[in-house]
Order: structure tokens, then sequence, then C-alpha cells
């Protein structure tokens, strides 16, 4: 079992807090020269960073704040990273990856396009654990690399119908062989969004949700077959191989809810498609977002493909 990683703002008085994990996070790389900046932060540079624009992240496990972040908005567009810090004996419990995906996530809602980070050249380790998580270079800088990550559009979705919708619209840019992952908590519009997938694809049947089958295959008059799977009551990848997806895989749209962590071994490309819900719950309205990953969607416009359709009526 992974452990609960849970995350809050940081407020200009939890700078001391934020200082200290930074120095021992910082103290615990590789020395290189010249030192890492953060190594000489202070009290009040961390306050005065908190106090800019962005935010700060505090990450906590078992009750013990082990982690942090900051965040600068050089521009309303763009956001940095720095001091990206996870205390030496909380390590490889993927705080790092949630406080980056989360941060990811906010600032995208509040329309940043891009997120970067400055890479030094003497850590390809460092390096190497952003491009594992999607980060791309984007230009050399004096000290290393400026590497970055494009945010996903938000995609508002206020009713059912327009969740059914976005999974039409979407249907007409796939291909066999797409693999397309969903996450998003129980009611979120998973199965919905794939029902529209469905009549977009010409599915034969009444597309429902696989939680007890956990995979259906609906064949197609006109477009790929949809295999359809609900990966929440599998425990482990063993149960996910028994699933035999890898048969019609290269044939048809394959579509997992929860499918995160295992079925990407299905497929070197995929596209995540991440709904959350609403914080009030008097709100229909779901947020969407859609991420390429891999060669498949390198270079593929998809926000222009699916937006060009909207506008399309
Ligand atoms: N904006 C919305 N998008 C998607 N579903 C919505 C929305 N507003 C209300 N709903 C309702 O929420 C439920 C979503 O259920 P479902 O698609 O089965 O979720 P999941 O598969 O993620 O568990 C449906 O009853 C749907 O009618
Ligand atoms: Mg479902």
């Amino acid at each position: 079992m992974s452990p609960e990683i849970s995350l809050r703002f940081a407020v200009p008085d939890d700078a001391a807090l934020l200082l200290n994990i930074i120095r021992q996070a910082f103290q615990a790389r590789m020395p290189i020269d010249p030192p890492a900046e953060a190594l000489s932060d202070t009290e009040m540079l961390v306050s005065a960073r908190l106090s800019a624009p962005g935010f700060g992240v505090i990450a906590t496990v078992d009750g013990r704040d082990v982690g942090c972040l900051l965040v600068s908005l050089p521009s309303p567009e763009v956001a940095m990273l720095h001091r990206v810090s996870v205390l030496p004996g909380a390590r490889r419990l993927g705080v790092a990856a949630a406080m980056v995906r989360d941060s990811a996530y906010l600032l995208a809602d509040q329309g940043v396009r891009q997120l970067r980070l400055l890479a030094r050249s003497e850590l390809p380790l460092v390096q190497q654990w952003w491009a594992q998580h999607g980060f791309t270079p984007l230009a050399e800088a004096p000290l290393g690399v400026i590497m970055k990550i494009d945010l996903p559009h938000p995609i508002r979705v206020p009713t059912a119908k327009a969740m059914h919708l976005l999974g039409v619209r979407l249907a007409r840019v796939l291909r066999p062989g797409d693999l397309l992952l969903l996450s998003g908590e129980l009611g979120a519009g998973k199965t919905t969004f794939t029902q529209g997938l469905g009549q977009g694809l010409g599915a034969q049947g009444q597309i429902i949700s696989p939680t007890f089958v956990l995979s259906r295959l609906y064949r197609s008059s006109d477009g790929p077959d949809l295999v359809h799977v609900d990966a929440y009551r599998l425990s482990n990848p063993a149960e996910f191989d028994d699933l035999d997806l890898e048969a019609t895989a290269a044939t048809a749209v394959t579509v997992v809810e929860w499918g995160m962590g295992f079925a990407e071994q299905l497929n070197s490309s995929w596209l995540d498609v991440q709904i959350q819900m609403p914080i009030d719950i008097a709100d229909q309205t779901r947020t969407v977002y859609l991420v390429g990953v891999g060669e498949r969607w390198q270079g593929f416009d998809l926000e222009e493909q699916l937006f060009q359709e909207w506008g399309n009526g």
C-alpha cells in the first residue's frame, strides 16, 4: 500500500518549516559547484517567495511534514518550480510526484500554460526524473537546462449531457490502437464520457458500466471496436493481464477507467483523461484535462482539434 500523502498550501509563517525541509533535502544531494542556490536560502528569502505571486506546497505523510516546493509566476502564462524538496527518509513514496502533479493541475486551472524548472547539468538523475514525469528540455541555461511541461487546457463540462458530447467529439480524432486512461473519483463521469465515445465510434449496443464484468467489447459498424475496462476492482497487475487486452489493443480503442499504474503496459502512448469533481457539491460542473503521452500524441494539437470541432457546432 502506498502511504497517504496530503498536501496543503504554505503560508508565510511556514517559512522556517520550509527552509528546514529544503536544507535537509538539498544537503543530501551530491555536492555540485557552484552549490545549489537552495543551500543559501534564508527564512526571509523563503518568506518573501511565499508572499510573491505563486504559492508553496507542503506534503505530509503519516502526520509528518516531509516535502515542499515553491512555485513562482514570472508571467500569467508561465510558472516556475523551485526547491522541490523531500526529506531523505521519505524518498520513493511518490511525494515529489504528488506535489508536482497537483501543482500542475492547480496552475492549469488558473490558465497557466507551461510549468518550467531549472535542472542542474551535474545531476543527470534529477533530469531523468523530470523526464519520466513528462518534462522536456526547453533551453540551455548557464547552470543547466530549463525543462518544461505544457499544461492541459481545463475543459469545463457543466452537465452529464456535455460530458457525453465531449466523448462523441473526442471519438472523431481516435484511431484503432488508441489507449485512453480515465481517472477521477466515483461518479465523476468516466462512464458517461465513455458512452459518448461509444456513440462517436459507432459502437453497437448500450454501453454500461463494466464494474462487475471488468471488461466489455463493443463492435463498431464503421470505426474501431471499443473495449471498455473498469479496473476499480482489480487488486494487482496479474489480474489485469488476465483480461487479455493485448488481443484487441492494436485494432480497438481501449478505454480503461482507473487504469493508471498498470494499463500503460498496453501501449507506449496513451491519452490521459482526468475528470475533476467540483469542490462545491451543489455544482455539477466537472473539469476535464486531456494530456497525450507518447509518440502518438506528440505534436498533436488536441486542444485545437477539439475546440475547432466545438466551434463547428
Ligand atoms: N457535468 C457532469 N459530467 C458528468 N456526469 C455528470 C455531470 N453532472 C452530473 N453527472 C452525473 O454524474 C454521474 C456520473 O456517473 P458515471 O459516469 O458512472 O461516473 P464514473 O464512471 O466516473 O464513476 C451520472 O449519474 C451523471 O448523470
Ligand atoms: Mg464508471
